[in-house]
């Protein structure tokens, strides 16, 4: 099949936020413990972080990394995580039943984003908590110094303020399972006061309410228009939450959920835009999607929580294969291409929890098939999205009416001059032809990296002894002729060009 995309330097969607590029680490079965961190692993350093996970973690790249939870923060006494670890309280984790032992916390994740260049991204407990506490939190981790929270901060050998600039205010209230759910103007309610204590003790932070957890749910749409209406003025994010099923196991139906997520996008654009307009503001709420993954296969009810309490069980370890790293690709290509309203994003989550990275506890770590989309997106996309306009064969799926075969962005980063364009050929069967012009980018660009992500069976995975079947490889069947790029894409791939 044959497609065009043509983009003009002139014709420019947004800065791309480089948030868009975050993942999140959970107190949720291994993600925490054997996960980032294990004392006496091999590879761990003196506060017991694997060397080997922060090391594929630089490779990944997230830019920020949400934490601690998840269903988990509705029921985190933040006090339990802070302090001499040998005086800190073992506790019953009723959203993940599992047994939490607080030996990893708030300095503990703060040196972590130090260790890796991360920037945190904070939630808060506003399920079986409140604007109090959240209040607290924020004063010991964020004010310099001279009262008693944060001195309690200095006592505990953090002399300098963490400065947490993005703080969640609270994870999934509209979810029946999560711990103290609310209704939508119960949430907005302590939304609104929490964040209005919070910025009065530190109003350099930036906030974001809780959105539906998922685009199916029967409060979808409603639950923002209500939330927003109490809390328009206070916060700077709603956020959004999906997670990508093949539960038909038919990849071109699996595909339509790219588009599903880029509906989502400009619906709950429209419904935080209406509140505006409702209240006469010029001010635009901007979209954090600070959760977001494939994850259908582990999900069975022993996928989720085991019997007897077990400390760090294995939970939501879902294996990836061909396909959903091609999904995970199409969701990057739909979030930068909506790059001027998707300001931040987490890929949820960052190891053993639906994670791009696995371990074995004592053992290796290794990448998963959708490590690499990831870490090429994190790599390459600098600089501005430019307006692709997209001449392409499309076919008809029961999850949306039309899909293009191809998907695709083009990032340019006018500081470096590089140009990279991230294309995903969604035809199963057929190579594409694409042609792409650059226009205005110059008449005499080169090709610096050409490389696709494809594998012949769409269920190959990347294990522990054969990490390596699913990897980028260099495309051979691309030029680039003054400001035209041809391209050969492979049936079924994900693709990366860069050109300066
Ligand atoms: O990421 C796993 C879980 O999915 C999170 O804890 C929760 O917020 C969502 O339902």
């Amino acid at each position: 099949i044959s497609t065009r995309l043509v983009v003009d330097r002139d014709f420019v969607v947004s800065d791309l936020d480089r948030r868009i590029f975050g993942s999140f680490v959970e107190h949720l079965g291994r993600a925490v413990y054997t996960g980032i961190y294990e004392p006496g692993h091999p590879t761990a350093d003196e506060r017991g972080f694997r060397g080997d996970v922060m090391e594929l973690t630089r490779e990944l790249g997230p830019t920020i990394v949400r934490y601690p939870g998840g269903n988990f923060v509705s029921g985190y006494n933040w006090e339990d995580g802070v302090g001499p670890a040998a005086d800190r309280p073992v506790r019953l984790d009723l959203a993940w039943a599992s047994t939490e032992t607080n030996q990893f916390g708030t300095n503990e994740f703060m040196e972590w984003c130090k260790a890796t260049d991360i920037e945190p991204m904070w939630a808060v407990n506003l399920g079986t908590r409140g604007p109090d506490e959240a209040r607290e939190f924020l004063e010991y981790c964020n004010h310099p110094g001279g009262t008693a929270l944060s001195d309690l901060r200095k006592s505990h050998g953090v002399e300098a303020p963490h400065d947490i600039k993005f703080w969640c205010l609270g994870n999934e209230m509209d979810g029946p399972w999560q711990i103290c759910s609310k209704t939508a103007d119960e949430y907005g309610r302590i939304a609104h006061e929490t964040a209005k204590l919070m910025r009065l003790v530190d109003p350099t932070i930036q906030l974001a309410a809780c959105g539906s957890s998922q685009h199916n749910m029967p409060t979808y749409g409603k639950w923002e228009d209500t939330v927003l209406e109490h809390c328009f003025d206070d916060v700077d994010f709603i956020s959004l939450h999906t997670y990508f099923e093949n539960r038909g196991d038919s990849t071109p139906e699996f595909f339509g959920c790219i588009e599903q997520m880029d509906v989502s996008i400009k619906e709950i654009v429209a419904v935080a835009d209406g509140v505006a307009a409702r209240k006469h503001s010029t001010k635009r709420i901007m979209l954090s999607f600070d959760e977001w993954n494939v994850w259908y296969k582990a999900r069975s009810i022993n996928d989720l929580r085991k019997p007897g309490w077990p400390q760090a069980p294995r939970l939501l370890e879902e294996i990836y294969n061909t396909e959903d790293a091609l999904v995970v690709g199409g969701a990057l290509i739909v979030m930068m291409n909506n790059a001027d309203r998707v300001k931040a994003a987490c890929l949820a989550q960052l190891v053993n929890v639906i994670g791009p990275i696995m371990t074995e506890p004592g053992g290796p770590a290794w990448r998963q098939t959708i490590f690499y989309p990831f870490a090429q997106a994190t790599r390459f996309a600098h600089g501005k999205v430019l307006r692709p306009v997209i001449e392409s064969p499309s076919y008809e799926a029961k999850s949306h009416p039309e899909i293009p075969y191809l998907c695709a962005c083009v990032v340019d980063d006018e500081s470096t001059g590089t140009t990279t364009v991230f294309a995903l050929n969604r035809h199963l069967t057929e190579t594409m032809q694409l042609r792409v012009e650059l226009r205005g980018l110059g008449t005499s660009r080169t090709l610096d990296h050409a490389l696709a992500l494809h594998h012949s069976n769409m269920k190959a995975t990347n294990t522990k002894d054969a990490p390596n079947t699913v990897v980028p490889e260099n495309n051979p069947h691309v030029q680039v002729d003054g400001e035209t790029i041809l391209a050969e894409l492979k049936p079924g791939s994900w693709n990366v060009i860069v050109t300066t």
